[in-house]
């Protein structure tokens, strides 16, 4: 089954055509994230009108790179299409209206079956792309992402519960924020692991902004023991980060013996390379150590045969070293491969395939929803 895939949840505009769930014949991700880096995070109004420019030539490139083009080479091939898969909820609501709008119409004009899919159960199914036979049940999933932070249990294909999730801030929201104060560029994931690698990158917004020329820093690696974080204790398996962004604020504003009411945007200019990197790298292993304490915890009462750790966050290098430290064999440990980490359509088709698979009917494409928050179920 071959599956036309369109994902526009954020600032990446996506589009996959995978061949029953993992063969990928195309995945075009055209990334907002350049125009993004001025202005230090989304602006949703940006994103939507972004997402509209680019959404015909991404459609067009993926029928090219799969070579499903007519035989003129000017039309995509339709014929080879079975389904459309579009991501439908959560995500920014001007930036999801662009691909459902899209994918709505590509199935009324093409008489195509459509099917709405969740965002998380997308991250989630990005381990299938990379391990289609190996992922047994049940499995125990960790989202880790920009928006979301939640561990949920799989019994089967398509059968999802939510045991746990975050009272505040996501931990890739956490990351964002932390980068902030260490005068990070955006996307803070990326550049707080680099920074921890003894690479630092300058902001290239706000009063921190330097020209974009500007080339890294290169610094000692940082010494994730320096500041010593807390890790917060909240009942069951929920968890809570903004506590952690506040408690690296608090220990930069001791590093530099300023009081509290010292404005939080010009503290980077105060801090060495040397700081930044050992504020990164101590941040870094204390969100690993945050989310790895918890799908431990998770494990007592929800035993698995597969542990998948999927999300935006899943391409940190700390996280994945200590995962695989922590779950050496049993239960088998899964991630997507790094460039599936990250927002991308294959994903969307997986999931598409496997809820397919599971019995799910198409939506009328006159009636597809779409909503800016629902909880994966
Ligand atoms: O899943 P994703 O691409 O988008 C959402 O669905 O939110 O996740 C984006 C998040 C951002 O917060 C970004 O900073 C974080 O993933 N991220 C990382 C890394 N790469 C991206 N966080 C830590 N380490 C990384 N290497
Ligand atoms: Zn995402």
């Amino acid at each position: 089954m071959i599956i036309l895939s369109i994902e526009s949840s954020c600032d990446e505009t996506a589009v996959a055509i995978v061949k029953d769930g993992s063969q990928i014949l195309s995945n075009i991700v055209v990334s907002q994230i350049d125009t993004f880096v001025a202005y230090g995070g989304v602006i949703p109004e940006i994103a939507a009108r972004s997402h509209l420019e680019a959404i015909l030539p991404a459609l067009h490139q993926a029928f090219q790179d799969a070579n499903l083009l007519t035989q003129n080479a000017a039309e995509a091939d339709w014929s080879q299409i079975d389904a459309i898969a579009v991501t439908h909820t959560p995500g920014l609501l001007g930036s999801l209206l662009i691909g459902t709008l899209t994918a709505r119409t590509l199935a009324i004009l093409h008489n195509k079956p459509l099917y709405p899919v969740h965002h998380l159960k997308s991250h989630i199914y990005a381990a299938w792309l990379s391990s289609p036979k190996k992922i047994t049940f049940p499995v125990l999933a960790l989202i880790v992402s920009g928006g979301h932070t939640q561990i949920v249990h799989m019994s089967s294909h398509n059968s999802f519960e939510i045991i746990g999730t975050t009272r505040d801030d996501a931990v890739g929201e956490c990351y964002d924020k932390v980068a902030k104060i260490l005068g990070l560029p955006y996307p803070g994931g990326p550049s707080i692991a680099q920074a921890a690698n003894g690479e630092i990158s300058q902001a290239q917004s706000g009063p921190t902004a330097l020209t974009k020329s500007q080339k890294p820093i290169t610094t000692h690696p940082g010494d994730p023991n320096k500041y010593p974080l807390p890790i917060p204790q909240i009942a069951e398996l929920d968890f809570s980060f903004s506590g952690l962004k506040t408690a690296v604020l608090r220990a930069v504003q001791k590093e530099l013996n300023l009081p509290i009411s010292f404005p939080s945007h010009q503290l980077a200019f105060k801090l060495s390379p040397q700081q930044i990197a050992d504020f990164a790298a101590s941040f870094q292993h204390t969100a690993t150590k945050i989310l790895l304490k918890k799908l431990q915890s998770a494990l007592q009462n929800h035993p698995a045969n597969s542990l998948v750790i999927a999300g935006g966050v899943s391409a940190n290098q700390d996280l994945r070293a200590e995962a695989n430290k922590l779950f050496p064999s049993s239960p088998s440990l899964f991630f997507p491969e790094p460039k599936f980490s990250g927002d991308n359509a294959a994903m969307v088709g997986t999931a598409a395939f496997y809820e397919i698979q599971s019995g799910v009917q198409p939506t009328d494409p006159l009636k597809l929803n779409i909503s800016p928050r629902s909880a994966i179920s």
